[in-house]
């Protein structure tokens, strides 16, 4: 295969726009906003990047385009192929496997097929764009396969992969009928990173017991053949944050404090809000925080009107049946509570199935007295670390879930196991009643860590890391 021209590829599910189709089938794109593009638009601008993924809607082929820092490479997919590569594979089996099994996994041949199909697909437009010796840095459960099958196509490239979720145990992971295959997979890599270093090992167990590989600290030997030499991989976490500084002067602009103060009255002024975000997904715990809530309202511990819970919870995944089912769970759960609870114009609970601009979003962190993360099981969660970054005034209590990766970092919030009712219970009514001096300790702490390990560092070790990985000797490729 001839090589591109890219020295830097991304390769991600989603290429970081969103797909407008207007009348008569024309489309328009519009870059969409997120911490990964922010963190690699400058390393993409100097040296020419591409990024490689789908446009988010079936049946769309589009040729690659200039966006306004590097190359978009749409990937296409049937709608066939989205419910068996998206929707099946990625979203039924590897989500719900990888997340502690929260939900059972399915386990379907057709979808792997589809998932295999669609991985050497990615990998292939890859192999296309990257210029000779040059780096491609690939992400998440959705494209495990493709650090292999690019070495295979391109052995003259460097290749990282970076994966957004957690990696399960393995006892969880060999559940897995083709768990031998996304292993080899992710060996195609020259880097594999994770979120916590609980992850990188739970990874290099299974290579251990899977592959029979040698394994020394964080590094496999991969043993070559023919005229291929050995390779090292290496495995290690490099837990993913957010562009805090920017989130930080959003959060303190006189609009987003004047739209705060706006949210409070629009609740009616009430002495404490406790705020949920999340996309609405099963690994998030909204059921369990409803519940609690709930029981805090029971015992008369809260009374509304004087205290409410805002719960953002953004359409997420919506063909998916266990999507479905959580939205109808936590429909009626907030129905019921506002039932029992709410009085004529206060609701105990605000319910907003949206998404929302990133200013409303520093509005309501900024409003809110306390955050709760209830997460079952999250690689990260960057909601945790936009409330820190809003709060300026030191102001707020952070209730986090044990069971998120930002937990091994955001040590000073108010630790949580969601599935302990009382005990979460006891957190919430400690942050609320918690005082100003205690609040503002624990936030300028949690600031300093959030402030200092922002995305830009995240990419930037990352990069460097692969950027010392041992280059793989010259190739026959000529440039294309
Ligand atoms: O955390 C994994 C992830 O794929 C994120 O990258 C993404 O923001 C989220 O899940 C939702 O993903 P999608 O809408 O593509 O399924």
């Amino acid at each position: 295969m001839s090589a591109g021209t890219h020295d830097v590829v991304v390769v991600a599910n989603r290429l970081p726009v969103d797909v407008t189709i207007g009348e008569g089938g024309s489309l328009s794109f519009e870059r969409s906003p997120g911490g990964l593009v922010t963190a690699l638009a400058p390393v993409m601008e100097s040296q020419g990047g591409a990024w490689v993924g789908w446009t988010g809607k079936p049946d769309i082929d589009v040729a690659p385009f200039e966006d306004e820092t590097m190359t978009l490479w749409p990937v296409r997919l049937s709608e066939q192929e989205v419910a068996g590569f998206y929707e099946g594979f990625s979203n039924a089996t590897l989500w719900p496997l990888y997340h502690d099994v929260i939900v059972p996994p399915e386990f379907h041949r057709a979808w792997w097929n589809t998932y295999s199909a669609i991985n050497r697909r990615f990998a292939t437009a890859a192999a296309q764009a990257v210029a000779p010796g040059g780096t491609v840095w690939v992400h998440d459960y959705q494209l495990q396969l493709v650090p292999a099958a690019l070495r295979a196509l391109r052995p003259d490239v460097k290749i990282g992969f970076f994966n957004h979720i957690p990696f399960p145990p393995l006892e969880i992971f060999t559940q897995l009928p083709w768990r031998r295959q996304i292993i080899e997979g992710l060996l195609g890599a020259d880097l594999v990173g994770f979120q916590r270093p609980g992850d990188a090992s739970n990874f290099l167990r299974s290579v251990r017991r899977l592959t029979g590989l040698q394994v020394r600290g964080p590094q496999v030997t991969v043993p070559g053949h023919w005229s291929r030499p050995d390779r090292t991989v290496r495995a290690q976490a490099f837990p993913i944050s957010i562009d805090s500084a920017a989130f930080d002067r959003l959060a303190r602009t006189p609009e987003v404090q004047e739209r705060a103060k706006q949210i409070r009255l629009e609740l009616g002024s009430p002495e404490v809000v406790l705020l949920g975000v999340d996309r609405l997904d099963y690994t998030k715990g909204i059921s369990h925080r409803l519940k609690t809530f709930g029981e805090l309202l029971e015992d008369g511990q809260l009374r509304p009107p004087e205290a409410c819970m805002v719960q953002v919870a953004s359409p997420s995944r919506e063909r998916v049946e266990q999507y479905r089912q959580l939205r109808d769970e936590v429909e009626v759960t907030v129905g019921r509570i506002n039932g029992d609870y709410g009085t004529l114009g206060r609701a105990a609970v605000h319910y907003m199935h949206h998404s929302y601009p990133m200013e409303e979003m520093a509005a309501l962190y900024s409003a809110a007295d306390v955050m709760l993360v209830t997460s079952l099981r999250d690689g990260m969660n960057l909601v945790a670390k936009e409330y820190v970054a809003a709060r300026s005034d030191l102001g707020g209590a952070l209730v986090l879930s044990e069971f998120t990766g930002a937990a091994d970092e955001l040590t000073q919030a108010l630790m949580i196991n969601p599935h302990d009712i009382n005990g979460t219970k006891a957190k919430i009514m400690q942050a609320v009643t918690m005082s100003t001096q205690e609040k503002r300790r624990r936030m300028r702490s949690l600031r300093r860590r959030v402030l200092t390990h922002d995305v830009q560092r995240w990419a930037d070790d990352f990069l460097g890391y692969l950027a010392m990985s041992v280059p793989t000797p010259p190739s026959d490729l000529r440039p294309g």
